[in-house]
């Protein structure tokens, strides 16, 4: 326990912003606001405003405040941590958290002060950031510090991130803006053009969780989708297969598996051996598609298995690189 206030760490996602403390997490929270745009005025954070989605009148507009993993909206993103910070620390903060913050590899240092600046204002006493990537190999625990090769794959909402780690920072890595959420799009897409039908994001992304893969199962699960007739404009449901969405889902699959490639691609020889022996490991709650671990396998060639937490890891490595700054700090993005 840290003499002076607490030690957090946030993974500040496009989707999903999870805080956590020592090794556990006090806080996950969907990145959302809900803001009265009449008062300018936040009237809900997190999932309170998240369920208010769709169901509010015009004078109240639902946020998502980052995008492909970055800041969108500076003020909402640092009145949201705000909250979220308070909730964890409670309103009367004698002393104030340090903070270690990720952001996706690869951000332009206007998109990274903008976090810091963000992690500051929410109330800290000192911030640091983290590439998401290094967050996540730490929080599963791979010997990031040793002269050793240790690949990660971060499948996030908004953004998909290969690294190759090796004695406390990045070898080669590589980011692509695309993430989950262009998943749902793909399967929106598939279902209108198959069906005729509209769905809302929330469906596509029901579907994808719960019929969903990477590749064809043995078992076709299946599901009762609702949606608008495109022509007619009037309520329809259709029921689709595990299959479908398989299908629905390749283009975009291929997209981030290019992130993936490069970095194999541009990994030395000597650590690329040790990659070869020991795997990729897969995080995010993209990691969670069934088979996504199978399809990785097969397109690379390198076996991809799943991390034993794969989702909330990447807040624990944050927050215990506050432990490790000396051995990593010059690794860190500057700001
Ligand atoms: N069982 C599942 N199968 C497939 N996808 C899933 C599953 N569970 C969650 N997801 C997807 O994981 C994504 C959210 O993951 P995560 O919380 O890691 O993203 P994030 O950190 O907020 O985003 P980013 O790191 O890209 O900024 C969403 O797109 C969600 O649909
Ligand atoms: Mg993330």
């Amino acid at each position: 326990m840290p003499l002076f206030g607490k030690d957090l760490g946030i993974d500040l996602g496009t989707v999903n912003t999870i805080i956590a403390e020592g090794g556990e997490v006090v806080l996950f929270e969907p990145t959302v606001v809900a803001i009265d745009i009449e008062e300018l005025k936040i009237v809900e954070v997190g999932q309170a405003a998240r369920e208010m989605d769709g169901r509010v009148p015009d004078t109240i507009e639902i946020m998502h405040p980052l995008r492909e993993g970055v800041i969108a909206d500076f003020e909402v993103t640092h009145r949201m941590l705000g909250h979220f910070v308070e909730k964890v620390c409670g309103p009367a903060r004698l002393f104030k958290p340090r903070i270690m913050m990720t952001v996706p590899y690869g951000v332009t240092s206007v998109e990274s002060r903008a976090v810091h600046e963000a992690a500051l204002q929410a109330g800290s006493r000192d911030a640091y950031l983290i590439q998401e990537p290094l967050a996540a190999a730490i929080g599963v625990g791979l010997p990031v510090a040793t002269p050793s090769g240790n690949m990660v794959v971060t499948l996030g909402g908004g953004v998909t991130q290969a690294a190759v780690i090796s004695t406390g920072g990045i070898v080669s890595a590589d980011c692509v803006r695309i993430g989950g959420m262009r998943l749902d799009e793909a399967i929106i897409a598939y279902i209108r053009k198959k069906y005729g039908l509209v769905i809302g994001s929330r469906t596509a992304e029901e579907a994808k969780i719960r019929v969903g893969a990477a590749v064809p199962q043995d078992e076709d699960r299946s599901m009762e989708i609702q949606g608008q007739d495109q022509v007619t404009g009037l309520p329809r449901t259709v029921i689709i297969v595990t299959g479908e969405i398989v299908e629905a889902l390749q283009e975009t699959l291929q997209l981030q598996l290019a992130a993936v490639r490069n970095v194999l691609e541009h990994t030395p020889p000597e650590l690329a051996s040790d990659i070869i022996d020991r795997g990729m490991v897969i995080t995010g709650g993209g990691s969670l598609l069934r088979g996504i671990d199978k399809w990785l396998t097969q397109k690379t060639g390198v076996a991809a298995y799943l991390a034993e937490d794969p989702v909330e890891c990447i807040s624990k490595g944050a927050a215990r690189a506050l432990t490790m700054l000396e051995k990593i700090r010059r690794y860190l993005p500057a700001v």
